[in-house]
């Protein structure tokens, strides 16, 4: 979830927010609606209105919205400017937007719901010629020596090694699978982290403005530019936006708000200039977020096969089998408190009736599930937050 500081981190990014501002003052137009998923406190809501936007719709399930009133008001905009707390997928709009503002990148573009979250507002809360802000992601990725990341793999045979130092302070258990596990991830690094080998090269590109497909894959092929040890693939993005504004989150462009992605490979292989890598990503989408596989080939210079591995993060997620069963179409919800409880609880909603009454009818159908009046009132008020609401962002 993030925290404010995490919002003044974003948009003290001095790349990513001119050229957002940049593109907002090139694209919006006196009398259009926009529609900003994600506003944060508000800061590029702001910045739309002041761009000349009839309205701005602004969302954001997080807290920080409660701040954008007042933002909004202090610059002027504030009777411009509708902010809502909520997810997208919970609003619905008087008429249809304008133009579309958003950010709802991870570290990478490949943020797992944001395909579903850009395809529903095509859908239901944009015109069909609606303009983009964010036209187009080119997912980058570079054969890197890593300076403060060692390959993930070392660092946790490092850590299992280190087993016995640990043993004088608690029965040492022998985490080498599960630590093994986790190293199959990929993970956040800062840029200044990659020490990048050859140079970078686009492996796809996501079309904002359309549909982004459940399986981004792509493949390239670079020549070693320096002599060093291959640990990895770091991984970043270039964006476009409308007007001709860009930025990019990689090493070349120094330090940016979204870091890099680091992915590891098992063994680190030395590499020479000349060496040829062949590098194939790919990104799956199960349904809540992205699966990664990505292979490298490394070859010399004449074209032998010196090394080629394959990783796949599957592992180090926590998938546990149980929890994929119960979301099968054959799967059968067993009869639970849980389950009654809640169904006792959104049949007393009826618009009419505040919390507090339907706490206690659901408390006293559940005496033994919530034995005081507080642990009804903290689950009716929890429960029907997430379904109006949606989980906290
Ligand atoms: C990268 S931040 C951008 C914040 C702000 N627009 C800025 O640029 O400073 C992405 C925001 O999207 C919000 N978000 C995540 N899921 C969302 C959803 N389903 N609907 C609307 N906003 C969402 C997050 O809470 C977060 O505030």
């Amino acid at each position: 979830m993030y925290e404010l500081s995490d919002y003044l981190a974003m948009v003290d990014d001095p790349r990513r927010t001119s050229a957002y501002i940049a593109a907002l003052r090139a694209t919006v137009r006196p009398g259009d609606h926009v529609l900003e998923l994600g506003t944060g406190f508000g800061f590029f809501a702001v910045h739309a209105a002041l761009a000349g936007a009839a309205h701005v719709w602004a969302i954001e399930p997080n807290d920080a919205v409660a701040l954008g009133p007042a933002l909004a008001a202090q610059h002027g905009v504030g009777d411009r400017i509708t902010f809502l707390q909520r997810r997208a997928e919970q609003i619905t709009l008087p008429n249809l937007a304008d133009v579309l503002l958003e950010d709802l990148r991870g570290v990478f573009p490949l943020m797992g719901a944001r395909s579903g979250i850009l395809a529903d507002a095509r859908a239901r809360l944009l015109r069909t010629d609606a303009r983009h802000i964010a036209l187009r992601d080119h997912l980058v990725i570079a054969p890197c020596a890593a300076a403060h990341v060692t390959s993930a793999r070392e660092t946790a045979h490092d850590a299992s090694n280190d087993a016995s130092h640990h043993a004088s302070h608690h029965a040492p258990l022998d985490l080498t699978t599960i630590r093994a596990r986790a190293a199959q991830g990929w993970q956040r690094v800062r840029a200044s982290a990659l020490r990048p080998l050859a140079a970078s090269a686009r492996w796809a590109t996501l079309e904002l403005t359309a549909a982004i497909p459940t399986d981004v894959r792509g493949t390239v092929q670079v020549t070693v530019t320096q002599d060093g040890a291959l640990q990895g693939l770091g991984g970043w993005f270039d964006a476009e936006l409308a007007g001709g504004a860009s930025f990019g989150s990689g090493p070349e462009a120094g330090a940016s708000v979204y870091d890099c992605a680091w992915f590891p490979l098992e063994r680190t292989v030395p590499v020479r200039v000349g060496d040829g890598i062949a590098i194939a990503m790919r990104a799956t989408h199960d349904g809540s977020d992205y699966v990664w596989r990505w292979e490298v080939t490394v070859s010399s210079a004449t074209g032998d096969v010196r090394d080629r591995q394959v990783a796949t993060d599957l592992g180090a997620r926590l998938l546990a089998p149980e929890r994929l069963a119960r979301r099968a179409s054959t799967a059968v919800p067993p009869r639970d408190d849980a389950v009654h409880a809640l169904a006792a609880l959104l049949a007393q909603v009826d618009g009419a009736r505040s919390l507090g009454e339907i706490a206690h009818t659901v408390r006293a159908a559940f005496p033994r599930r919530f034995p005081t009046e507080r642990e009804a009132l903290d689950f009716a008020a929890r429960e029907l937050a997430r379904l109006v609401e949606g989980d906290p962002a």
